[in-house]
């Protein structure tokens, strides 16, 4: 079976992508290739992240290999925090709860209210380039909504669930979200 690394140790995303993926191709995780390093994430656009990702892993252990970037794009603020999504309350630090209550401040008072998750999947194939876009498009509530999921979850709202990604589950999420998206494009590159 043919070997693809996802540059990722995340369970949620290994498991997403290996349900779709796993039956035609094998998904290695870092972990899987004894890679530990802290792989740099300093492009300014999602684009540029995930290609740099995926080229680390590539030019350092010589496998085929894909990265994803997603980033959370307010039409209020200019399509922020966009590739600041993980770090958009403290520069140098992840911190889920902090970045949602600042998203929540940032847009009190706001009436447009319109945002999209956006994730960019970039794969290094035998030295070739190619990128997947996967958008869901939707609003911010006033409050948090919701207690499944993680990061900004509670306070995204799809517009086709018209409840927050908190609200619906790991289920319903899934048939509409910006990284499911994304890794469908994949896997139809794989299985076309
Ligand atoms: P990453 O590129 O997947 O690491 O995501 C970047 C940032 O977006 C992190 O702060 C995540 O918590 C957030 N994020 C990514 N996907 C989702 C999602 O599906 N729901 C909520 N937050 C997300």
């Amino acid at each position: 079976m043919k070997k693809l690394v996802f540059a990722t140790n995340n369970a949620h995303k290994l498991s997403e992508i290996r349900a779709i993926l796993g039956d035609t191709i094998e998904i290695l995780s870092l972990d899987d290739i004894g890679c530990t390093d802290e792989i740099p994430e300093t492009a300014d656009t999602l684009e540029g992240n995930a290609l740099q990702k995926a080229h680390y892993i590539y030019d350092k252990y010589g496998c085929n290999c894909f990265a994803d970037d997603t980033g959370l794009e307010v039409a209020a603020l200019n399509g922020g925090p966009g590739v600041h999504t993980a770090r958009y309350a403290y520069p140098d630090r992840h911190d889920p709860k902090a970045n949602t209550l600042k998203l929540l401040n940032e847009l009190n008072g706001v009436t447009d209210r319109s945002a999209r998750f956006r994730t960019v999947i970039a794969l290094i194939i035998d030295g070739e380039e190619r990128l997947f876009e996967g958008i869901v498009e939707g609003t911010i509530p006033t409050e948090e909504r919701g207690t499944e999921g993680f990061g900004y979850d509670p306070v995204f709202a799809p517009n086709e669930l018209g409840k927050t990604f908190a609200e619906v589950g790991p289920d319903v999420k899934n048939e509409v979200s910006h990284r499911a998206r994304a890794v469908r494009k994949l896997a139809d590159f794989f299985l076309a």
